[in-house]
Order: C-alpha cells, then structure tokens, then sequence
C-alpha cells in the first residue's frame, strides 16, 4: 500500500499537461471513478483496523495533491480556451522577487548550530507568560521592580514574557533531568525606542542541567561558543553580576577594541561588549521545580539575537531590523 502511494505520488510530481485533452485523459485515469485513486481508496477498505492509521493520511494528503494540481491546470486551460483574451498568458514573467530569511533568522540558526553541534536541543515556549514562570518560579522578590508597570506589558492577569527565562521553567517543570537545551524566542518589555531599544527583541536562552555541573563548565561553553561564532582569536571575560535567579551571576564581555570609530561607540569607549548574562542556576529555582538540588545542579545564560545580529553585520540602529524595508532585507538574501 505505501509503495502505491508513493508510486503515485512521483506519477503526480513527473505529470506534465499541455492541452485539454490531456487534461481529461488525466481525469479518467486518475481521478475517475475507475482511476488510479478510486483503486487505492478501495485497496485501502481492506487494509486491517490497525493499520489504517499508518496509511489513511498519507492517502488524504495524496488525493488532495491530485485534486489540487487538477482544480490549477482546469483555471489554466479553461481561461486560455475562453473567450477572455483579456490575459496574455505567453508573456514572459520577469518579475522575479524572492523572499530572504530575516537577518535575525540567520543569527538565531548560527548560534543554534553552533549549541546544537554541542549536545543542546532547540526548544520554545509561549509569548503570553503568567506570572510564575515569567516570575515568581525564578526567584524575583514579590517587590521586584522588574515586575514594575515600567517594564512589563501586562494582558490581563497575564503578561507579555519579559526574557526567554520563563521557557525554562516550562522546560524543568515539564521534563526530568539532565536538561541541555537553547530556546530562542521574542520577548518584550514596555521601552522608549530608540535606535538601541525596542519594545519587543529576540532572546536565546541556555541551560544546561546535569549531575556535577560547575562554573568551568558555564565558562568552558560558553567561550567555546563565542570562538565560533566571533573568530578563534576573541577575547572574553566574565564580570559577576546579579539575577534573581543565578548565584553567582556573570555577564561575558568580548574585546572589542578602541582601535576604530565604531569599536569606540559601541563599546562607550571600554572596548569591551556585552553579549549575554549567565550564572549557576539558583537552587530555589531547582527547587520551585522539583528538581532535586543535592543531586542536580546547572548553568543557563541569555542573549540578545538582535544584539548579536548587530554586532555581526555591524548595523546602527534596532530599528532597522522591524521596519521590513525590503531595501534593508535584500542584504541578506541567500546568507546562512
Ligand atoms: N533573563 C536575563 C535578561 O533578560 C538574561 C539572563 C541572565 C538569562 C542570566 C539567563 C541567565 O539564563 O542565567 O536580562
């Protein structure tokens, strides 16, 4: 049964129609009530209980493939042979424009593969959070000025995710350990826009749950990472820092340099730049979890694509990124 299915399906992918008549002699062959198809559905009623599973959708999907190639060549040769001449249908089409991946696509893929070549998972998770895992699960105080009117955008009694954190614990809640994932997603926070903010950009998080997990480990990986995506030569450090829901926290800086005008400016004249936050999970988050923080313990980090995606194709403003000027996209056509 499958290899007739498949047989015609290249019959259908291979059929090449030029004239009406072939056309109907297409119909009768195939579509007919003594046709190909109506032969396959009467081989399917015998097909036991327990298998029509297996067949009954591929075979859906193949007669709508047939009845859809029939329905298009139908509009083809019934307009030609109409009395409409109002189309011409042997003009040359020259207006060729394909569509590109989105620069931020690109970067989101690179830093995916260069994970994924690493052992890590792609997963998502929602936009719309509530409060505990955009929250309360990662440890933030209930007085947090994050939770703030300022900063996040409320729908309802539920908000609009603030960072890619809140997968993460969909993730460990869900799931059991050991955890090794990246989960890139849209986030949003109540900003003034300008040419370095936006109200909504692109995380990826990390994180990485295992038995023996320890800071050398965070670093490890992550400067590996950086070696891939930035050049073998670059420079990084970890300043500590805070989050609610790493202890200890860092934030990795790459050298940039002050050599150049643009290194300058965008590293307000330090040479080094930001590129993620990241730190030893905290075991109450663990722990909100259920996950046991005598046995397990891990790291997770979070970047911003659209920093990223900046940083690689040296663009100015964040702006540029959702304007959808297809002067600006066209750039990025056929890169990966
Ligand atoms: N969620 C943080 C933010 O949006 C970024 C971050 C920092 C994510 C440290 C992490 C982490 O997973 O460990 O600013």
């Amino acid at each position: 049964m499958k290899s007739a299915i498949e047989e015609l399906e290249k019959m259908l992918d291979s059929m090449k129609i030029e004239t009406a008549e072939e056309l109907e002699e297409f119909r009768i062959n195939f579509l007919s009530k003594k046709g190909k198809l109506a032969d396959l559905v009467q081989q399917f009623r015998s097909v036991p209980p327990a298998k029509k599973k297996e067949f009954g959708k591929p075979l859906n999907e193949l007669k709508n493939k047939f009845d859809a190639f029939f329905t298009e060549s139908q509009k083809l040769f019934n307009s030609t042979s109409s009395e409409d001449t109002s189309f011409d249908f042997n003009l040359p089409l020259n207006a060729r424009e394909y569509g590109s991946l989105h620069p931020i696509k690109i970067v989101e893929s690179k830093i995916y593969d260069i994970f994924h070549s690493m052992g890590f998972d792609l997963r998502e998770g929602p936009e719309i959070e509530d409060d505990w895992h955009n929250f309360t699960a990662l440890n933030f105080e209930e007085e947090h000025p994050a939770r703030d009117m300022q900063d996040t955008f409320f729908v309802g009694k539920k908000v609009l995710r603030t960072h890619t954190s809140s997968v993460q614990i969909r993730e460990m809640e869900n799931g059991k350990p050991p955890f090794r994932i990246v989960m890139p997603g849209r986030v949003f926070r109540n900003e003034a826009i300008s040419s370095r903010s936006n109200c909504f950009f692109h995380q990826i998080e990390g994180l990485y749950i295992d038995k023996n997990v320890s800071f050398a480990d965070l670093k490890y990986t992550l400067y590996s990472f950086v070696q891939q995506f930035f050049g073998e030569e670059t420079k990084v450090r970890f300043r500590s820092s805070y989050f609610p829901f790493t202890e200890p926290s860092a934030e990795m800086d790459i050298w940039a340099g002050t050599d150049t005008e643009d290194a300058r400016r965008l590293t307000k004249g330090t040479g080094w730049l930001e590129v993620m936050g990241c730190g030893m999970v905290h075991p109450n988050v663990l722990t909100n979890c259920n996950i046991d923080t005598e046995e397990y313990s891990g790291f997770a980090f979070g970047m911003g694509i659209d920093r990223m995606t900046m940083l690689k194709y040296n663009i100015g403003d964040i702006r540029d990124l959702f304007n959808n000027d297809t002067r600006f996209l066209k750039q990025f056509s056929g890169q990966l």
